[in-house]
């Protein structure tokens, strides 16, 4: 495993694997131009190392979506092209290669039931209900949420809604969590809560984590790498590891050493937004 500095930043380019496994991801000189023929993405290479929670933040318009969609394979790029556990992405969705994706906003089925609503990507796989409803109560339990399995997203608050998006990507046992802004739309108490269970929910399951966030704090609380994006055109401006031991609580969030890396990453946003107002890399 890589030792670090705290707040060495890392070459853009930086490999990071485990010691005994391949990468989960890896982006190779990718880049997007659009349809309309705006430039979403300038050539990026980064490599996600499996268990490593990334984190990408950055001025709006940055491209952190855009990075986000093509490690999903959402859209393609232009040039360049990803490797997913050094292949590519028709081997995903294979045991130990399960790749699941949550949004900003919790995307429920208004007329189903939670439980319906966590069971349909197993439906979508036509599992038989026998074997699918088992992990539908335990994916509904990791999120503390067996007393609402019966209720509908009518009757559940924001961040309740939220924690059935998680369960709904949970139920099919990813090893890759990707995240865009997930509880963006959520109050920080809230937010703040839902931090500490995907800290030892990524902990328990080993999982591969990609999160898009503006809040420095979440960022610096969850991660174990931070890329800092700067736009026109997107690409990465810095990176920032935080080598702290996991699964982290609240004391970490009340440690000097959280204010230094807070303090820190303000001032690369600041940066990175000056470097996106005067429109490209030098
Ligand atoms: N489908 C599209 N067609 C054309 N341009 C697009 C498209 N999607 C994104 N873009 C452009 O690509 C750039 C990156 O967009 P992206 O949504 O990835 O940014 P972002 O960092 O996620 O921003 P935000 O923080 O606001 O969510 C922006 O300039 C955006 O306008
Ligand atoms: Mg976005």
């Amino acid at each position: 495993m890589r030792v670090l500095l705290p707040l060495e930043p890392l070459d853009q380019t930086t490999r990071q694997t485990t010691a005994d496994g391949a990468p989960a991801v890896e982006v190779l000189s990718a880049e997007k131009v659009f349809a309309n023929g705006a430039r979403g993405l300038a050539p990026i290479d980064l490599s996600i190392a499996d268990g490593e929670f990334l984190t990408l933040i950055g001025p709006s318009g940055c491209g952190k979506s855009t990075l986000l969609k093509l490690i999903a394979n959402l859209i393609e790029p232009s040039d360049g092209r990803l490797l997913w556990w050094r292949g590519d992405f028709a081997q995903v969705g294979q045991e130990g290669r399960r790749l699941a994706f949550v949004f900003q906003e919790p995307t429920l089925m208004p007329w189903a039931r939670v439980e319906a609503n966590v069971r349909l990507p197993l439906e979508f796989g036509n599992m038989p209900r026998a074997t699918a409803d088992p992990k539908v109560a335990e994916a509904i339990a990791r999120v503390g949420l067996s007393k609402f399995n019966r209720h509908f997203p009518r009757q559940l608050s924001g961040g309740m809604k939220m924690r059935v998006s998680i369960a709904r990507a949970l139920v099919t046992d990813p090893n890759l969590l990707l995240m865009d802004e997930p509880f963006g739309a959520l109050d920080e108490f809230t937010r703040n809560k839902l931090d500490d269970d995907l800290v030892n929910l990524s902990w328990e399951r080993k999982l591969t984590t990609v999160f898009v966030t503006h809040s420095i704090y979440e960022a610096v609380f969850l991660s174990t790498r931070i890329i800092v994006m700067a736009a026109n055109p997107g690409r990465i401006f810095r990176t920032m590891t935080i080598d702290q031991p996991q699964p982290r609580d609240q004391g970490f969030r009340d440690s000097p050493k959280f204010a230094v890396y807070c303090r820190e990453l303000s001032t690369w946003l600041a940066e990175a937004s000056l470097q996106s107002a005067g429109g490209g890399v030098s």
